[in-house]
């Protein structure tokens, strides 16, 4: 037995012959929302080996060895790196250490016209460098972001460029499917193949 109120309701839509039309949101109001840039850790601390109650590796931050430390010249090339950092890898085109790190500050990062950049602002840099991928950035076709587009209803929050690269070694590693798919057990039969990924 149908509801009284449902056949009121379908008789209703049929009524007119033709479907109610659709609503659509409204346009994008002022854009109230704002964005934002990620800034990721590493840009300010590196990874210890010490992890915290929930198994995540603590962070050291930067200051907290240099600004007890000499400031050193940079060096040329990461098997100088003995101490810290050892193991550093590079592979970016044919640039130098110093292309974007300060010779005598090297924690500091400098635009080709020598200007210094903090590590934070890291995006300019390689906006400089890669002015065809920054382009499609700003316009939001490459790095992607989280958050709304439609900036009335939302802020949003850019990737930054290291997110995704690193600045040493930045071609984007890829990816590869990790398990094969797997087809159910046929019928009444034990399920004993195992997810090897050399099916
Ligand atoms: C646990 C201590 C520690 C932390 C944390 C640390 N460093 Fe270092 N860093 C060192 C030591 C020690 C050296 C010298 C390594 C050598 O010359 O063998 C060094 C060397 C460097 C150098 C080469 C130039 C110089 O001053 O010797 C740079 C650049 C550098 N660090 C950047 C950073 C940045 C950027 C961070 C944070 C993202 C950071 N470091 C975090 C200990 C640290
Ligand atoms: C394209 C720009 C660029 C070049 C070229 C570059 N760096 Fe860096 N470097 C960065 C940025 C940005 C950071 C901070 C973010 C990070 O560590 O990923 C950094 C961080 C570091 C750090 C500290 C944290 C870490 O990653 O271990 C060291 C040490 C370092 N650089 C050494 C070097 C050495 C040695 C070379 C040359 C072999 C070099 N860098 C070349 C941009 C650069
Ligand atoms: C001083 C100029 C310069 C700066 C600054 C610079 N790059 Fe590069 N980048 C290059 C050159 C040169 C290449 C090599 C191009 C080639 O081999 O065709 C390159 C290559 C790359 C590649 C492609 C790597 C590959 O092997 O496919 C990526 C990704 C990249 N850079 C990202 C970055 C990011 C992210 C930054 C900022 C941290 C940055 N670059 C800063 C000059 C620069
Ligand atoms: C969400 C991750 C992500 C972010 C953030 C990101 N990229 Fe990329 N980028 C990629 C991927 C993935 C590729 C590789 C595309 C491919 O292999 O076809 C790439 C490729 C590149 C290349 C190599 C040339 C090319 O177009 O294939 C350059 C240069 C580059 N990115 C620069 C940048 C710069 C500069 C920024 C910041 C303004 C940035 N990327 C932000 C993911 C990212």
């Amino acid at each position: 037995m149908m509801r009284p109120a449902l056949v009121a309701s379908l008789l209703a839509l049929g009524g007119c012959g033709r479907a109610q039309p659709v609503s659509f949101q409204p346009p994008p109001g002022a854009p109230t929302g704002r964005e934002t840039l990620h800034q990721p850790a590493k840009l300010t601390s590196v990874e210890s080996d010490q992890k915290d109650a929930l198994g995540r590796p603590l962070r050291v931050s930067c200051e907290s060895c240099h600004s007890l430390r000499e400031t050193k010249p940079m060096p040329s090339r990461p098997e100088e790196l003995k101490e810290f950092h050892q193991g550093l890898r590079f592979r970016h085109g044919e640039l130098a250490c110093t292309s974007c790190h300060q010779a005598q500050q090297p924690r500091t990062l400098h635009l080709a016209t020598g200007e210094p950049l903090p590590m934070t602002e890291v995006v300019t840099l390689c906006a400089q460098c890669h002015g065809p991928q920054y382009r499609d950035f700003k316009a939001g076709a490459h790095g992607g972001m989280t958050g709304y587009w439609d900036l009335s209803r939302g802020d949003r929050t850019r990737n930054n460029c290291v997110s995704c690269h690193d600045p040493h070694t930045p071609k984007y590693a890829g990816a590869h499917p990790v398990m094969p798919p797997r087809n159910p057990p046929a019928h009444g039969e034990p399920d004993t193949k195992e997810a090897t990924g050399h099916e």
